[in-house]
């Protein structure tokens, strides 16, 4: 370690009192803004694949399967290859969120989100100028390893950077600018169907302009202390925590702090495998477990597919994308519900009910098709219905936008010790890309064969991973990041795997309070 720092041995573990200040909100949307390009991905693909002439360029025989079969409302854009289109990506990530540990642990969180802004700008390019499938393809695997690089080094970055007390709200600011990101594709994808022949090629070619957003903005804002720290630059993790914390303030205790649990965090050696230690089990079994169960949420059902769902069901194929557009807005506005909430009620409260929500109104979208189209799927819906279908799948995205969506990103990145943060937070994304592949890749023939049942097969999984949250995750609202052991070791489940050797003594006054 270089620079000089020495911290007095056994330094005391606090909460330093994070405030508010400007420029660790200007830092963390900047960061945050790195949402925005898996957000425009997941929005753009769903709209582009229900575009004519894309799909006489790129995939003419799921145009004429479309024309062919118009009898079976829930199976006329079952593809596989259709599908492998928007579901490549994914596999890209999931290689790209694996390999940015290395990056992320040894040139920094930073770096990470700016080689994938830049490997997704490339991407993007290629999309839209594409003439053949290849280039499709290979655009869209360039796309893949850009989020997947971001969506593993962003949250880390937001949990490193923002103050304990508020760490929920800024880590919800990743899913709120993915948010942003889908509703802006969808409105793209609304006006780019109008222009006949190349609308498509606008829609994938904008993916652009959010790419370039958050690589600039990401020039701008240091890397965290943390980081900077672990690689031996303690005075510019000095100057990076003065930005952050304020002018004036005395972070010398902080970064003292910081260093001690960074040189304890040196032992580890290959975070990979220690990460499979006995002690490590319940942040392990979190990491995997939380983006599992999201994507059981179904909500890609409704992110990817709105448009193509909708016409399914019956809209015709502007008020598709407009119901997909409706979607999105009700999501964002659910998403900053939740950024009021996450830090004064705490993450269970927001799991608890935004659960129960989606459990109740899956079921009655399910009811809703189930008798009025029943499994035949040959008469669409009227139009009355076809909009009690769209509300009842609003109040259902609200309740994910408040829970699922952004704790997914907030609870694995911090709940991981330092030494294998950057390693667990890509298990994390890796086993959110990985389930998403799978559904993406089985959803259209799902809705194929289970029709409307589809829709109850969400609904069990949503109250499945309710009861698991309640009974196995502890609440780490407001614990500082140094401190998060404790909540295992407290937890009636967990405490048997955690270890209790410690070499730093107990935290100042903060014991007390988990
Ligand atoms: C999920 C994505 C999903 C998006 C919808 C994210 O948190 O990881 O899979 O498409 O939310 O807004």
């Amino acid at each position: 370690m270089a620079g000089g720092f020495l911290p007095a041995v056994g330094a005391v573990r606090e909460d330093f009192g994070g405030k508010l200040t400007v420029s660790v909100y200007i830092t963390c949307i900047v960061a945050a803004s790195c949402g925005l390009i898996f957000g425009y991905d997941i929005g753009i693909s769903g709209g582009v694949t229900t575009m004519e002439p894309f799909l006489r360029r790129f995939f003419p025989s799921v145009l004429r399967k479309m024309r062919q079969s118009k009898q079976n409302e829930y199976c006329m854009y079952d593809s596989q290859l259709l599908t492998s289109f928007t579901s490549s990506l994914y596999i890209a990530g999931l290689i790209g969120s694996l390999g940015a540990s290395r990056v992320t642990r040894a040139l920094g969180r930073r770096a990470s989100m700016l080689l994938g802004g830049a490997t997704f700008l490339t991407g993007a390019t290629i999309n839209g100028a594409a003439v053949n499938v290849v280039m499709l393809i290979v655009g869209r695997i360039l796309l893949g390893i850009g989020v997947g690089f971001t969506n593993q080094a962003t949250p880390l970055y937001l949990a490193e950077t923002a103050p304990p007390k508020w760490r929920g709200a800024f880590i919800s600011g990743f899913q709120l600018f993915l948010g942003i990101g889908v509703a802006a594709a969808n409105l793209i994808n609304y006006g780019t169907a109008k222009i006949h022949g190349w609308g498509w090629r606008l829609s994938l070619g904008l993916a652009a302009v959010p790419a370039l957003i958050m690589t600039t903005g990401t020039l701008l804002v240091p890397d965290t202390a943390s980081s900077l720290i672990q690689r031996g630059k303690i005075d510019e993790a000095r100057r990076a925590l003065q930005r952050v914390r304020g002018s004036g303030a005395d972070v010398e205790a902080e970064l003292q702090c910081l260093t001690e649990e960074t040189m304890k965090s040196e032992a580890v050696e290959k975070p990979f495998r220690d990460i499979f230690k006995r002690r490590y089990r319940p942040q392990l079994v979190m990491s995997i477990a939380i983006p599992l169960f999201q994507q059981l949420t179904g909500i890609n059902v409704v992110a990817f597919y709105a448009p193509v769902l909708f016409r399914s069901v019956g809209f015709g194929s502007d008020s598709s994308l407009m119901a997909a557009v409706i979607l999105c807005l009700v999501n964002l506005g659910s998403i900053l519900v939740s950024t009021y909430i996450v830090d004064r009620y705490g993450r269970k409260v927001l799991f608890m009910e935004g659960g129960v929500q989606m459990i109740l109104f899956l079921t009655a979208v399910a009811c809703v098709l189930g008798v009025k189209i029943g499994s035949s799927g040959t008469s669409p819906l009227s139009k009355g219905d076809a909009v009690l279908v769209l509300v009842l799948m609003c109040a259902y995205a609200a309740g994910f936008g408040w829970s699922w969506g952004p704790l997914c990103w907030l609870i694995p990145s911090e709940i991981f010790p330092l030494e294998i943060r950057p390693a667990g937070q890509s298990i994390s994304i890796a086993a959110n890309f990985a389930v998403t592949f799978v559904l993406a890749q089985f959803f259209l023939s799902m809705l194929c064969h289970f029709k409307y049942g589809i829709f109850l097969f969400y609904a069990g999984f949503i109250a499945i991973m309710t009861v698991f949250v309640a009974v196995f995750l502890p609440e780490t609202k407001g614990v500082p990041l140094e401190a998060m052991d404790r909540v295992w070791e407290k937890h009636w489940y967990w405490r048997r795997f955690v270890v209790l050797e410690r070499t730093a003594p107990k935290m100042n006054g903060y014991s007390n309070s988990i």
